[in-house]
């Protein structure tokens, strides 16, 4: 089974990306994978959410996405919350486009099993000796810098309580898979392992490492030998790691655009290719590192 893996493309609202969008498409079916996954962080904007995954589905493949941060920022004007969102929107521009939302029930393919979820942050993978007080973490602010979820998500839940909350969801769509599943492909937007959070030794940027995933879930991950391959967005910068048996990666593209809108070299590089065969997953194709960096940024 071969896999095409991409994750936070941050699509501009305003038709610009259609380029990018379409040289994304041109790349995969150069690929042809069996299944394309997209591991969150399309756009705030649930319309764009829905016409940027009827632009890249794959017509002979199968098409699954996770929601992202990003993707579950709530819409004062329409009135729909982060929530809302995440349980019922994005579902529903999922299958208006032809993808299936993980998240809303995991996807099964012969004897594999994808499963997915948003995942959240529960501040385990902050940097203890920064000395940062608990009250930063939990106010998302420290001496001026906030992580943008405070202004944007509008959970009534706290974001320890949200990452046990999703989880539970996460253990019980394991344990509720059928008999015959021999491999679990976990796809999720929020990080799972500390490993593959990068850390740049600069503030603010390790003070919001704090929100790129949650331990917890990773240890669930482990705790099932089924599962063998975790692919992840969030993180801009992309980073692979084995772990007891099980592969790990990052897949984001970010918010980085070239200049001559020539997206051969960006989009070669953002798009992951990954086999499974046997129960065992080799990578096929891989960059890692910030792919953007030295672009100029889009937003
Ligand atoms: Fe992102
Ligand atoms: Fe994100």
């Amino acid at each position: 089974m071969r896999i095409a893996a991409i994750s936070d493309l941050h699509i501009r609202p305003d038709g610009s990306d259609d380029d990018f969008l379409t040289a994304i498409r041109q790349r995969l079916e150069v690929i042809s994978p069996d299944v394309f996954v997209i591991a969150g962080d399309i756009s705030d904007n649930i319309a764009v959410v829905e016409k940027t995954l009827s632009a890249i589905k794959l017509s002979n493949a199968e098409n699954l996405y996770v929601a992202g941060n990003h993707d579950i920022w709530f819409e004062k004007e329409k009135g729909i919350g982060s929530l809302e969102k995440y349980s019922r929107f994005i579902g529903d521009a999922c299958t208006n486009a032809g993808f299936h939302h993980l998240p809303d029930e995991p996807f099964i393919k012969d004897n594999v099993a994808f499963v997915g979820s948003l995942g959240w942050y529960d501040y385990s993978f902050r940097r203890d000796e920064l000395n940062i007080p608990e009250e930063s973490y939990l106010e998302k602010e420290w001496q001026g810098s906030y992580w943008r979820d405070y202004y944007t998500v509008d959970l009534e839940y706290t974001d320890r309580e949200f990452t046990e909350l999703l989880n539970s969801k996460l253990e019980y769509d394991l344990s509720a898979l059928p008999e015959n599943i021999e491999t679990v492909i976990y796809i999720s937007h929020h990080l799972p392992f500390g490993a593959l959070t990068p850390y740049k030794d600069s503030l603010p940027w390790d003070f919001f490492s704090a929100f790129m995933g949650a331990e917890s879930t990773g240890e669930i991950l482990l705790n099932d030998e089924r599962v063998k391959l975790s692919i992840s967005g969030h993180s801009h910068v992309r980073r692979q790691i084995f772990l007891d048996g099980l592969l790990a990666v990052t897949v984001p593209v970010g918010y980085g655009r070239p200049e001559n809108d020539d997206f051969t070299s960006l989009v070669h590089d953002g798009i992951a290719e990954l086999e499974l065969t046997d129960g065992k997953c080799k990578v096929h194709h891989y960059v890692d590192g910030d792919i953007c960096e030295g672009l100029p940024y889009a937003f």
